[in-house]
């Protein structure tokens, strides 16, 4: 039996609601503090001691009071949600002052940080990709998208919230894209070198998978929806829904992209002294030629955190210490609920633009009194006895279900107990695996 363990988790938004939400109910947790944590979170309570987890006044970037806090109060393992603390170093940082950390190092979370050398990497390793190549110059960056047709994803090499990424399907928008990222430089510093990607076309899901800097154990296959529109339409966001498990890879499919993406990465990690432990969310295309990364994400999707953990049915906190430790070869079998999950975000009005903030939400008490239901917080906070907007993703309202389109009945049902001034939703989470099961049974 394991000690009594004093966990903290940084970051503030539903993906570390769900971690925390996970963590509080691991047999082995004692305290649990989350920095800066929301609303949500300082309502989770643990389940070994029914003490309340504790949300602190430090911002998720703020890596030398991250570091002071630590010091005092000496966590038995840090898990980090986001990416940019990851990109900044956290976990170098703690790790050098005898604290553990759960994540990949900042050398490591160069595969999310700077999408140069994830392309190049998967290029020397012979991993499925787009065919890309990336400039400075954006004369040759021109006559590339030339004989592409127009028809590329460009990206910007640094992390630019979200907005590194432009998908064009003409020359005019591609043309306008280079000039913006490289010459106007409206992303700043992040334009300078670019990668350009061909067009990808099929289903887009995501992939998460645990490594230990030796063993990868997939998940099951989860699909987001990134943009804002109904049947993929509109400008990106961060995520306006997910669910898990997706039926476009079976465990036959699964099993090939381990073989075609995971081993040949971890192959590569090995080969350049790259020691990732944390874990690996590849974004993919299944293409008419197979599945290819379209990018690497070195942290839990958001919304993805919410459809897996609720489905996930192993100890949290002992599958991020195998990875921490390198132990994770004893854990390749992972349990999951039978259920399907389904997690549907409600938006502030304006998002992914400007939007209000202090909006009162109603609601979120009876939506969870629904079974199977819960509701992640995202960007909200307390003011007296009410709960109120604070963020563009305010909750991540998560369901789980018998199948895909039970699940998603329920969620759909609790969203409908939940309301604020100008909320937002896609109406059709899940609409593209519908649709495929439809076809497949005919
Ligand atoms: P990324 O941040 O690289 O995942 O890009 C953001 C979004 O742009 C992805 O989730 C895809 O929907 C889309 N995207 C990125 N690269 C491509 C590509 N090569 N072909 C088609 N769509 C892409
Ligand atoms: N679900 C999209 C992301 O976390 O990047």
């Amino acid at each position: 039996m394991r000690p009594p363990m004093k966990v903290l988790v940084i970051g503030g938004g539903g993906r570390e609601h769900a971690l925390v939400w996970k963590l509080a109910q691991s047999p082995h947790v004692r305290t649990l503090f989350c920095a800066p944590g929301n609303a949500g979170i300082a309502q989770e309570r643990i389940a070994a001691t029914g003490a309340p987890v504790q949300c602190l006044p430090i911002g998720a970037e703020d890596l030398s009071l991250l570091l002071t806090w630590a010091q005092e109060h000496r966590p038995d393992l840090t898990v980090v949600g986001p990416d940019n603390p990851l990109a900044l170093g956290v976990v170098d940082l703690f790790e050098a002052h005898g604290l553990r950390a759960w994540g990949p190092t900042r050398a490591a979370a160069r595969f999310e940080a700077s999408k140069v050398f994830a392309q190049q990497f998967m290029q020397r390793h012979g991993i499925p990709t787009a065919r890309a190549a990336t400039f400075t110059d954006p004369r040759q960056a021109s006559q590339f998208v030339v004989s592409l047709n127009g028809r590329c994803a460009i990206k910007a090499d640094g992390l630019a919230l979200g907005k590194g990424v432009r998908v064009c399907h003409n020359l005019n928008e591609a043309q306008t894209t280079i000039e913006d990222f490289m010459i106007r430089r409206v992303l700043g510093e992040a334009g300078q070198q670019v990668v350009i990607q061909e067009l990808l076309e099929g289903i887009e899901i995501s992939l998460h998978a645990l490594c230990d800097g030796q063993t990868v154990v997939p998940f099951p296959t989860a699909q987001d929806h990134k943009r804002l529109g109904e049947g993929n339409t509109g400008p990106n966001t961060g995520g306006m829904g997910t669910y898990c498990p997706t039926p476009f890879l079976d465990e036959a499919g699964v099993a090939t992209v381990y073989e075609a993406i995971l081993q040949p990465w971890l192959r590569g990690c090995r080969s350049e002294g790259i020691v990732f432990r944390g874990l690996l969310y590849p974004g993919l295309m299944l293409t008419a030629d197979g599945a290819k990364v379209l990018e690497f994400n070195v942290r839990f999707g958001d919304p993805e955190a919410q459809v897996y953990l609720t489905r996930l049915q192993t100890d949290l906190l002992e599958l991020l210490l195998a990875t921490v430790e390198g132990r994770l070869a004893s854990c390749r079998a992972l349990q999951w609920s039978p259920s399907a999950s389904v997690c549907i975000i409600l938006a502030s009005a304006g998002y992914p633009g400007g939007y209000r903030k202090g909006v009162p939400i109603h609601g979120i008490e009876e939506a969870e009194r629904l079974p199977g239901v819960k509701v992640f917080h995202a960007g909200t906070a307390r003011e007296n006895d009410r709960f109120i907007t604070r963020g563009g993703r305010v909750l991540g309202v998560t369901a789980l279900g018998p199948d895909l389109s039970t699940a998603r009945e329920k969620a759909y049902e609790a969203v409908r107990c939940i309301s604020f001034e100008g909320m937002q939703y896609r109406r059709d989470i899940g609409f593209q695996a519908l649709e495929w099961i439809r076809s497949h049974k005919s």
